[in-house]
């Protein structure tokens, strides 16, 4: 009788535990960031020696993205400013959701593909690789402001998270390497590359005339710098939304010269990836530009002069046509990857 009810407590135990694995989502699978989707562009994701996926360490990395006990306050964890729906970015110019409730002296940039950023993060390439640059908002006191002894306590603290650390290193510990290389794993994982775009370059998918006049435009004028599969060239260039550059919030509006303190780098931003341009508004790296058709104008009639203006960008705009705004529109919309903004792989339940 005693041992049928241990054997029944215990069954009641594996359910549970099963239906509690049941109900989390699972990780992309390693198959996925080698898929050969993403490999016939770009060969197969980057991974760093020193951090290799793994399954156990991805799904932590995830729990930890959108873990508020790593703030001050217990309320902001790094999907407050970078939502799965908005290409993980946030929606707002400059976001105020921080613990210090102060506006952020930046636009919150989308997460996509950064596994392929090899030459600098942030608007201006202030930190090396994501482990690293992971530092920068659990501190800011505008974002989760927390000392990382304080978080690594909570995560101490907590039986699960015990637990998660235990499976997910060799060494077994929560420590403050463990918690860098976890969430760095999961941002790694924000991979896409399956908009409309995508289908047609593989040749299973065609654009319609607007949109394919809108890329022969994008072809000829942008993809110098938004360059190739990942949109990007990770290069820094100055597009000329400004042509003043003040030394202001720790040298924020002087973009790359705050890292290299080169006169020739004054006013250069990271080229930022157009892909899910559609869902990351505003825009630009202090959010200055509300919408896409703002953002295609100052191409076409706003472009300012300046010592550092990108030879490729002609001072005074492009001159579109009403025609050619369109079609560029229309092009930049093909770059939306439903799949990517909803996956479930990317959010906890
Ligand atoms: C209060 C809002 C806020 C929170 C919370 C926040 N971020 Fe950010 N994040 C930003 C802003 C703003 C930037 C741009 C900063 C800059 O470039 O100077 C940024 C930049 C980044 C970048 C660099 C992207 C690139 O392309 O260069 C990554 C990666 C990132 N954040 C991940 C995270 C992670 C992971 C967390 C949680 C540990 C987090 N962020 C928490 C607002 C936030
Ligand atoms: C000389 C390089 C260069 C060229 C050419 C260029 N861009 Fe950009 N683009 C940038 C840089 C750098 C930024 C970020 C600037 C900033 O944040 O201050 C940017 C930002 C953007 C953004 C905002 C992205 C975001 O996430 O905020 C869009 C949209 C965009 N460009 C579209 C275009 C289009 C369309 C063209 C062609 C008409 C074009 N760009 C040509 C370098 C370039």
């Amino acid at each position: 009788m005693r041992i049928t009810q241990k054997a029944r407590l215990a069954a009641l135990g594996v359910a549970f535990v099963y239906a509690a694995c049941r109900a989390e989502n699972p990780v992309l699978s390693v198959h996925e960031y080698a898929h050969p989707k993403v490999v016939r562009f770009l060969g197969p994701m980057p991974e760093p020696e020193t951090n290799r996926f793994r399954p156990q360490v991805i799904h932590l990395g995830r729990k930890l993205f959108y873990e508020p006990k790593l703030s001050a306050n217990g309320k902001v964890s790094c999907a407050t400013c970078h939502e799965q729906s908005q290409g993980f970015s946030d929606g707002v110019a400059l976001a105020t959701t921080g613990v210090s409730g102060k506006p952020a002296t930046r636009n919150s940039p989308a997460l996509i593909n950064l596994a392929w950023s090899n030459n600098g993060l942030f608007w201006d390439g202030g930190a090396k690789n994501l482990e690293s640059q992971l530092l920068g908002p659990l501190h800011n006191p505008d974002e989760m402001g927390q000392a990382i002894g304080v978080s690594l306590d909570k995560l101490k603290a907590d039986s699960t998270y015990r637990r998660a650390f235990e499976k997910a290193f060799p060494d077994q510990q929560v420590s403050i390497t463990n918690l860098l290389q976890a969430i760095a794993q999961f941002v790694r994982t924000l991979v896409s590359f399956d908009s409309l775009y995508d289908r047609v370059l593989r040749q299973e998918a065609m654009l319609n005339d607007a949109e394919a006049r809108g890329r022969n435009l994008f072809t000829g004028k942008c993809a110098v710098c938004h360059n190739g599969p990942l949109m990007t060239d990770n290069d820094y260039h100055n597009n000329g939304i400004d042509t003043t550059y003040p030394p202001i919030h720790d040298g924020q509006p002087m973009g790359r010269f705050r890292i290299t303190r080169k006169d020739a780098d004054i006013g250069k931003f990271r080229t930022p990836t157009l892909r899910n341009i559609a869902v990351t508004k505003p825009y630009m790296h202090d959010g200055r530009f509300a919408t896409l058709e703002a953002v295609i104008e100052h191409y076409s009639s706003g472009i300012k002069r300046s010592t550092t203006l990108d030879g490729k960008l002609p001072a005074g705009g492009f001159h579109f046509s009403a025609q050619d705004k369109a079609d560029l529109k229309e092009f930049l919309l093909t770059l939306t990857d439903e799949n990517f903004l909803k996956r479930k792989e990317f959010h906890l339940d």
